[in-house]
């Protein structure tokens, strides 16, 4: 059977990563996640102490380093010069400064090509923002994930209480809302949905019965599971 590409894009807490893992684990595939790509690197540049708004810096970064994406039981791992950084590229202060510097065209450049090379033989479930649009054009399926605002910041709230930090539900949909008109409106490779995406909204809709949905356009396309 054909091994396929699947481009999964939308804006942060559409469930993009839980439902691309999953769909990538009952496919067989490998799983990638371009947002932890572009995480590693503000990692960082916030760890050299550089300025995200110098450009020239910030895109040595991303060319110098070492990143690395691997799974382990069911968790996609991420390393940077060998550190494990799994955990750190979650928190706000990454979260915060990310826009900026996926917005640095030397950083994209550098991200998308390593992005191409992993996806180079199919068997791929890649998530992002520009995948399906930019990164993979010819990606077999394409799916675009969105929810409404309001219940992407709950999600995120839920998700970062969870692992102790304590934010307002109130200041994450501001920062939300402001993370997506910065990926809406950079002048490289913004977030939007691709002319052959097929639009899945989750506000009102479970990760399995989304999983499912992406399954059959996969089944559709191949004849077979
Ligand atoms: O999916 P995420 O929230 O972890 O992504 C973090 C940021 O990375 C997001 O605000 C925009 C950027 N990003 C991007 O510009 N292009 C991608 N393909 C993936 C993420």
């Amino acid at each position: 059977m054909k091994k396929l590409t699947v481009a999964i894009d939308g804006p942060a807490g559409a469930g993009k990563s839980t439902v691309a893992r999953l769909v990538a684990e009952r496919l067989g595939y490998t799983y990638i996640d371009t947002g932890a790509m572009y995480r590693a690197v503000t990692w960082e540049v916030l760890r050299r102490g550089i300025d995200a708004a110098d450009a020239v810096k910030v895109a040595a970064v991303a060319r110098a380093i070492n990143l690395q994406l691997t799974t382990a039981a069911g968790k996609t791992l991420v390393s940077v010069d060998a550190t494990d950084i799994t955990d750190d590229i979650r928190t706000p202060e990454v979260s915060r400064l990310v826009s900026e510097v996926s917005k640095n065209g030397g950083v994209r450049d550098a991200m998308v090509n390593l992005q191409r090379q992993m996806a180079g033989f199919g068997g791929v479930v890649m998530d992002g923002r520009d995948i399906g649009t930019h990164v993979l054009p010819d990606a077999d399926i394409k799916i675009f994930l969105t929810a409404s605002i309001a219940e992407r910041a709950r999600r995120r709230w839920c998700e970062l209480t969870a692992n102790g930090f304590a934010v307002a539900l109130q200041d994450l949909q501001a920062e939300i809302a402001c993370r997506d008109k910065a990926d809406c409106e950079r002048a490289i490779a913004p977030l939007r949905q691709a002319a052959d995406a097929v639009l899945i909204d989750t506000t009102d809709l479970t990760i399995p019965r989304a999983v499912d949905a992406i399954l059959k356009i996969c089944e559709a396309r191949t004849g077979v599971l």
